[in-house]
């Protein structure tokens, strides 16, 4: 067997191995790991953004998995969503003479110092996730489409409402992510293009007079951090002020499930119960606990990024980047950095709802029937 062939069979074994223990990852605090195993793959640098959310330990542990099997070495490291922490994290993998550098970056703006030193030292960089703005020194991104994940949420709640039958008025309040995150606005404009006509028309109206005409306006409703808390707060305070007199919400637009878990919290601590006057409210990431709640009617959806899928592609893509073969990516359009069109691959999201947890979640084996009581 060549030693290509050796690789990558390795990477398609891990593969395989992963996609029945990507979600068996434990959550320690945060710390940073690294790990050793086989050779001549050279090291490769993992930066994750925290291990608060679960996405990215899995995230990060079916990467380092995938890469340990393939025969390189890795630094995995989470950064407790505090950027300098990351910053001295991939000044630390630049040092150890990392190959390439895997980042899922906190602030997509902060990166160009430390991204400079590592193309002077000729390490290539792919952005994981989320893009790295306003640098030259990024050279793939390997993501999710993000801005499909939006629509989908988008025609999710046209379709529930009846929307494009003319039904209507109904009470929306939306919700953004992280305006430091790249993604934060793509989720939003895809599902904001799906629902702006309605609001124009005056089928969904927005109660606590949330505005969003111009092009920066998402911001005014965007949770910092992602933070469940901070959305259950934002919730709490649109509740209080502009739901008196009986008047009831009936869709929530959430990007993403941490969100998602913080708003159906103040919906109950407001009295909402499951059941039809119980708001329509969206997410994404099919986290453990907020697949629970589909399960127990209190959330409506989530947008599914099956991150094995995303690890096994950046595993390519190393292997490509240090074989010195042609990296393979999908779209050389959509993401302009500030600086230049990073060459992307976008992998294709997946709306799951209540009926279908079994068969999307549990049969591909991203969650064991054990773990959702099945
Ligand atoms: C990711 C989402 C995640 C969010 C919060 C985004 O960049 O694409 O999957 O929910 O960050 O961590």
């Amino acid at each position: 067997m060549s030693k290509n062939f050796r690789v990558l069979a390795s990477v398609a074994m891990a593969a395989t191995l992963a996609a029945t223990s990507a979600c068996s990852s434990t959550r320690d605090a945060e710390e940073s790991t690294s790990g050793s195993s086989g050779s001549g793959g050279g090291l490769v640098g993992i930066a994750m953004p925290t291990r608060s959310l679960e996405r990215w330990n899995n995230d990060g542990a079916h990467l380092d998995d995938l890469l340990k099997k393939a025969g390189y070495t890795t630094s995995l490291q989470f950064a407790d969503n505090k950027v300098d922490q990351q910053i001295t994290q991939i000044e630390n993998m630049i040092n150890q003479n990392a190959k390439v550098l895997v980042v899922a970056s906190i602030d997509g703006t902060a990166l160009s110092p430390v991204l400079e030193k590592a193309a002077t030292a000729k390490i290539k960089v792919i952005a994981y996730d989320r893009l790295i703005n306003g640098t030259p020194n990024v050279d793939y991104y390997a993501t999710f489409d993000n801005y499909l994940v939006g629509k989908l949420q988008g025609q999710f709640i046209e379709e529930k409402l009846g929307l494009k039958d003319g039904k209507g008025p109904f009470n929306l309040e939306p919700f953004a992510g992280s305006s430091d995150d790249n993604n934060a606005k793509f989720f939003f404009n895809g599902a904001w293009d799906v629902l702006k006509p309605y609001v124009e028309s005056g089928k969904l109206v927005i109660p606590s007079g949330k505005k969003i005409a111009g092009e920066e306006d998402w911001k005014t409703v965007s949770i910092t951090g992602w933070k469940s808390e901070t959305a259950q707060a934002e919730m709490d305070n649109r509740l209080n002020s502009f739901y008196t007199g009986g008047k009831k919400v009936n869709v929530v637009l959430s990007p993403n499930d941490s969100l998602a878990l913080g708003i159906a919290q103040s919906l109950a601590s407001k009295g909402y119960k499951p059941g039809a006057d119980y708001p329509i409210l969206t997410g994404q990431d099919a986290d453990l606990a907020n697949v629970k709640n589909i399960q127990a009617d209190t959330q409506s959806m989530t947008v599914w990024k099956d991150t094995r899928t995303l690890g096994d592609q950046v595993a390519k893509m190393i292997d490509a980047i240090v074989k010195g073969t042609t990296v393979e990516v999908n779209d050389e359009k959509t993401y302009n950095n500030g600086n230049k069109v990073v060459p992307s691959y976008l992998l294709p999201p997946v709306v799951v709802v209540k009926d279908d947890i079994k068969t999307k979640l549990v049969d591909s084996g991203f969650y064991t029937a054990d773990k959702l009581g099945l």
